[in-house]
């Protein structure tokens, strides 16, 4: 028996941060090999799907004029995927309330396509397993299946191979949200450049990351972070030295450039020392804003 869905729903799905990301060579298909550990944070984007007379999206909230509405936009491709794939006519209203920086680093509009497609599984009553689930939102894009699964997780190949990871407590986070975005693609190339001219860190194995992860304590995790897109994002936008610094002497354990960037985020202590840290930066002037988080959060979930 068929369970009863309601015209339309909502559908939330967090930002990530990479705890640590190892890039590796390029593959023929363009993409780098990855090692990365994802963990999910509590901040998210709401997409609202309703059955309508044809295709159409619109976006509120944070940052929501950068985002394109057009059929290039990922909520609306993992719709009509999902539709071409089960033979269903893809009329549906995208309505994307953005609390995720644009542009940031953090999964914003993986997350976005991962609340889609579940969201659009849920309203078509298509009863998939996370598989398939998984298989289509790695088509969309290298971060999606992780968007889907939330928590902690290694991801490897591009980025969307996932093994969940073991990990104790809460971890506290603060952001900082920078003026410009970057590109992702522009950043990855920025850091095939840099490694011909020079040579750069590298992140290497995340085995005592993911350890510290699992030991759930902040001090033993801090000294760990590493991202080998850093230097390539550092490299595009040097303003975020001063994020960086500006986060230390306001007395964050360690801080790093999120994903491709340009977001810095900043592990701390414990919640109220996140709220500190996030008052200092913002009063330092080197941001545009700044948010408070935690994690892991859960993936992509249907709100009832
Ligand atoms: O998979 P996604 O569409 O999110 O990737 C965006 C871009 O980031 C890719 O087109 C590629 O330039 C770069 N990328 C990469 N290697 C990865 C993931 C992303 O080079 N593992």
């Amino acid at each position: 028996m068929l369970s009863v869905v309601p015209p339309s729903l909502t559908v939330r799905a967090p930002a990530k941060v990479n705890l640590h990301l190892g890039v590796g060579d390029v593959r023929p298909d363009g993409y780098h090999e990855l090692q990365t550990v994802f963990q999910a944070l509590s901040l998210h984007d709401e997409v609202t799907l309703s059955r309508s007379e044809e295709l159409s999206l619109h976006v509120s909230g944070e940052g929501a004029q950068d985002v394109p509405t057009d059929p290039t936009n990922l909520a609306a491709r993992a719709v009509v995927a999902l539709a071409e794939r089960y033979g269903l006519d893809p009329a549906l209203r995208i309505a994307i309330a953005k609390g995720i920086p644009v542009a940031g680093g953090m999964a914003g509009g993986s997350a976005d396509a991962a609340a889609a497609l579940l969201g659009a599984a849920t309203l078509w009553h298509l009863d998939l397993s996370r598989p398939e689930l998984d298989e289509i939102a790695a088509t969309l894009g290298s971060d999606v299946p992780f968007s889907l699964h939330g928590g902690t997780a290694l991801g490897t190949g591009r980025g969307e191979q996932l093994i969940p990871a073991l990990s104790r407590g809460e971890f506290h986070w603060t952001l900082a949200l920078a003026r410009e975005g970057l590109s992702t693609p522009a950043v990855y190339r920025e850091l095939d450049r840099l490694r011909e001219v020079g040579d750069p860190p590298r992140a290497g194995s995340p085995d005592d990351l993911l350890a510290a992860v699992a030991s759930g304590d902040p001090n033993r995790l801090a000294p760990l972070l590493a991202n080998d897109l850093q230097a390539a994002a550092l490299s595009l936008q040097p303003g975020l030295r001063r994020t960086l610094r500006a986060g230390m002497e306001a007395g964050a354990l360690a801080g790093i450039v999120s994903g491709s960037g340009p977001t810095c985020a900043f592990l701390c202590i414990d919640a109220d020392s996140a709220v500190e840290v996030g008052s200092e930066l913002a009063g330092a002037g080197v941001c545009r804003t700044v948010r408070v988080a935690s994690g892991p959060v859960a993936g992509a979930e249907v709100l009832r």
